[in-house]
């Protein structure tokens, strides 16, 4: 598992979501009340891109068909979607945000 600098920390808004690809993985960061996640950003229903929908307290909501997702474990919380979306774990060192992958 290796960890890859993704951006600064000065990228990321309270609840404003950043689209970066890495590594072949279409991904978001999302920061919210002081913490940052990092999912998949495609649907794992029909592959809507995630950033593109509705984002709450704790959660995002799929544009399509309004499936949402825990941004915690990305855990799907109604239907259609069933599966969760990958989470990634995240680290800050200064002002530099790594994701690991692998
Ligand atoms: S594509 Fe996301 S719920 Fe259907």
């Amino acid at each position: 598992m290796n960890w890859i600098k993704v951006c600064s920390k000065q990228d990321l808004k309270e609840n404003e979501i950043l689209s970066i690809d890495l590594d072949g993985r279409e991904l978001m960061l999302i920061l919210q009340n002081d913490t940052i996640y990092v999912l998949d950003r495609i649907c794992t229903h029909m592959d809507a891109d995630l950033s593109m929908g509705f984002l709450a307290e704790g959660q995002i909501t799929c544009p399509l068909h309004l499936s949402s997702f825990r941004l915690e474990d990305g855990v799907a919380l109604n239907p259609p979607a069933e599966k969760p979306l990958r989470r990634y774990n995240v680290k800050i060192d200064g002002d530099d945000i790594y994701v690991q992958v692998g």
